[in-house]
């Protein structure tokens, strides 16, 4: 059966790149639904050559609804997503809302779409980060069992939203014509700058990035004793996320096995050009599916240890077609 599909957030960076997904992928559904606040109800928008007419989101707004694809913020789905599920959807949700909840599944589905069928009407779609980290770490992990994992975010601005997109797009012109700017949407200026993640600050000296990176990587793994260790950075970038990963195995390796379990991996490209020494950007990763992965390396300080450079698009991959290959996977 072909679902109704409703987008909650469908005016957001995710919600925008959500429909544009739909359309590529032909994904077959009956109607579509986009749900936001009221500031947006009565906008246009256009989804396969018909006008939808956004509407405000209210509990109500789920009647004959299949599958909800919710990228509102965490507050919203907590709010709206037991609604959907009494009406009878299927939400996947693209919020840090549900992650840790037990009995929701958080899924990856190149990594552990087995997990899909255990839903109770909630699936989590988990942190762009750990998505884009956990494509690569598959392959490896299952050949060599990773001991411990060292990751450095280089993020972009469409994590925090369409409106952190649009400020620094709009602080970098003015900070090109020495114009003063004050920004609203980050805390602090964010054109030619970097800033350690903009995210809460917690009693353990990690931002609550990082640790959503920690714990599910943990739960996507199921592995509670999965260690990661992890620095977010946010960079002055549109949409891709980059990462540098260090790696160390319990297993010895060859750098040959490795390029070869990273070359075969589902939804992984490997991306390289040694001689001019050119590498995946966020630049070249935006608006692309694959996840990135290069400067493939042994790290000569230790004896089972790896180095990886890893870029994925945040708004894709990390998000919106995550979701959507969530989506894909279920029956209605
Ligand atoms: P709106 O555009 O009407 O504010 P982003 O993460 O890119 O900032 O997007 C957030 C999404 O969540 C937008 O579609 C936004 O709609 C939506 N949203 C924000 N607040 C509400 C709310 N109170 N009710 C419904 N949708 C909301």
């Amino acid at each position: 059966m072909k679902p109704n599909v409703a987008i909650m957030g469908a005016t957001g960076a995710v919600g925008a790149e959500l429909l544009e997904l739909l359309d590529e992928r032909n994904f077959p559904l009956n109607s579509l639904k986009l749900l936001a606040s009221a500031r947006s109800a009565g906008k246009k928008i256009e989804f396969k050559g018909e006008t939808l007419t956004v509407e405000e989101l209210t509990h109500d707004s789920f009647e004959g609804i299949d599958l909800v694809l919710a990228s509102a913020g965490g507050s919203l789905s907590k709010e709206y997503a037991p609604s959907a599920v009494k009406a009878g959807a299927i939400v996947v949700d693209n919020t840090s809302f549900f992650r840790m909840t037990e009995g929701v599944p958080l899924v990856v589905p190149e990594v552990n779409p087995e997990a899909i069928k255990e839903h109770k009407g909630i699936i989590a779609n988990p942190n762009c980060s750990t998505i884009i980290m956990a494509l690569p770490l598959a392959p490896l992990h299952k050949a060599f069992g990773i001991k411990r994992c060292v990751v450095s975010t280089y993020q972009a601005a469409s994590g925090a939203g369409a409106k952190a997109m649009e400020e620094l797009k709009e602080e970098t012109e003015a900070h090109l014509k020495g114009e003063a700017y004050e920004n609203t949407v980050i805390n602090q200026p964010y054109a030619f700058n970097l800033f350690p993640h903009n995210s809460p600050m917690l009693d353990n000296g990690y931002v609550e990035e990082e640790m959503k990176m920690v714990n599910e990587t943990k739960k996507i793994f199921q592995d509670p004793d999965f260690k990661v260790t992890a620095t977010c950075i946010r960079v002055p970038i549109m949409r891709a996320h980059s990462e540098s990963i260090n790696l160390e195995f319990e297993k010895p390796f060859t750098i040959e096995e490795a390029y070869e379990l990273l070359k075969n991996a589902e939804g992984v490209e490997v991306y390289e050009d040694r001689e001019n020494n050119l590498w995946a950007t966020p630049l070249m990763a935006s608006g692309k599916d694959p996840v990135y992965v290069g400067r493939i390396r042994r790290d000569l300080s230790c004896e089972n240890g790896l180095e990886l450079w890893v870029v994925g698009d945040q708004v894709r991959k990390g998000a919106a077609l995550n979701a959507i290959q969530i989506a894909e996977k279920l029956e209605y």
